[in-house]
């Protein structure tokens, strides 16, 4: 094993992630090679920085005037050099900020220091390389988002254990999660939870999210480590009051020693920019001291370097310029008011209009979408008639749910969307 990981591992040694590491989280290092000796040069080399891999002139990064031109707010720095392997520290800094300040009852517990990815997508498969081997399993509601069996199954060639999402009174389903968790293979219990949920639009209340913490702690008590992957993808999306609006980040990160989250989350949806491929990965456990913190940092900069290597520069630095925006929180707040329309005028038809026996209507009170469960007829036969008779698009999971995003319709075409579904499902 290189010496440097050696060395994170000894830092790491008695914290929650030591427990949890997988063989390729423990041979992950961050290399004295090119990007540490040029961040050292930045410091130091101010007669001639002959080290990194871009062309510049008096410093400054070389342009095409054609690229220029559509970046006017952004330096050549800003818009073209490489990004830092963990992210531009600034944007870190103050992504934590936000993590603080929407999460206020995280409190004072110390947190690492959230990490720059492509996107939670890469936030997901960069946190598994860390701590999934083969043999482990990750537990995640069913239905969960597709992606999340093609990357634990396919990609890392584990297990996907699932248990029903909603219990027979249509809430969250706890007793699955436990048992789910009970059945979890030796060693160690990885979760996913995501909420605001795709693609049942589902969250939890209060008193749900605290069940599901007690779930994880009761594991965690009996000796067995626990990685929660707090997928927070919709995060800030909660349209009825009741329900928990802070990021279970907040009470894990605390919870237990045994207990490591990360807390996956990211621009992407939150700030309404898809394409940016920015996220962030923020651990947090009462198992973690300063120095394991930053030795995990680390890890995760070995997981980058040896993957991605850096994320996008100009989408950092349009981010960090536009939480600085003084219309950030104004616009914001505008744009998800459009959503909890678009939501509200959802929930109205479907609570006024009782579905046909056909689809089975799931609770749903946040984030982008609703699910129906189709009973007795194919979700794919469903989907292809709405698209080829009636030129309408939604999603069918395992033949079994239709997933409609009604976060991408306008408020004023909603009833008619919902009008159309239900004919469809009659007629099948
Ligand atoms: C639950 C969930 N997690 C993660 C993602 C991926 O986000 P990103 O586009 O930032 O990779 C999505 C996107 O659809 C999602 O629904």
């Amino acid at each position: 094993m290189n010496k440097l990981a050696e060395e994170l591992n000894t830092r790491l040694a008695g914290s929650t992630a030591e427990k949890l590491l997988s063989e390729l989280g423990k041979r992950l290092y961050f290399p004295k090679g090119i990007i540490s000796q040029s961040a050292e040069a930045k410091q130091l080399g101010k007669r001639f920085n002959a080290t990194i891999g871009m062309a510049t002139s008096g410093g400054v990064p070389l342009m095409l005037s054609g690229v220029k031109k559509q970046l006017p707010g952004l330096t050549p720095g800003e818009a073209v050099a490489y990004a830092p392997t963990g992210g531009d520290p600034a944007l870190r800094k103050r992504w934590k900020a936000e993590i603080l300040r929407k999460n206020p009852s995280l409190g004072s517990a110390p947190i690492g220091q959230p990490v720059v990815v492509p996107g939670l997508t890469a936030g997901i498969w960069l946190s598994l390389d860390l701590f999934l081997d083969p043999a482990d399993a990750v537990i995640a509601a069913d239905p969960c988002w597709d992606n999340y069996s093609l990357i634990v199954e396919d990609r890392k060639g584990a297990k996907l254990l699932t248990y029903p999402y909603f219990d027979a009174s249509g809430g969250f389903n706890i007793d699955g999660l436990e048992k789910a968790l009970k059945s979890s293979p030796k060693g160690k219990a990885i979760v996913i939870l995501n909420f605001p949920n795709n693609p049942t639009g589902y969250s939890p209340n209060r008193e749900e999210a605290s069940k599901i913490i007690q779930a994880l702690v009761s594991v965690a008590k009996s000796g067995k480590p626990v990685l929660a992957l707090v997928d927070d993808a919709y995060f800030g999306l909660f349209y009825e009051p009741g329900t928990n609006t802070e990021s279970l980040f907040a009470s894990l990160a605390s919870a237990h020693e045994n207990i490591l989250a990360l807390k996956i989350d990211g621009s992407t949806k939150e700030d309404f920019v898809w394409g940016f491929r920015t996220g962030f990965v923020t651990p947090g456990g009462k198992g973690m001291t300063a120095d394991a913190y930053e030795a995990l940092d680390g890890k995760f900069l070995g997981a980058i370097r040896s993957s991605v290597s850096c994320c996008s520069t100009p989408a950092q630095s349009i981010m960090l310029k536009a939480m600085d925006d003084p219309d950030y929180e104004a616009d914001k707040a505008n744009l998800k008011a459009q959503l909890a329309e678009r939501y509200r005028k959802a929930k109205a038809f479907v609570d006024r209009v009782p579905p046909p026996s056909r689809l089975k209507l799931l609770p749903f009170n946040s984030g982008y979408f609703m699910s129906f469960e189709c009973v007795g007829i194919s979700a794919e036969a469903l989907r292809l008639k709405l698209l080829k008779e009636k030129g309408i698009g939604t999603i069918s999971l395992q033949d079994r749910f239709l997933r409609v995003a009604y976060s991408s319709v306008d408020a004023a075409g909603i009833e008619e969307l919902y009008g159309e579904i239900y004919a469809a499902a009659g007629e099948l």
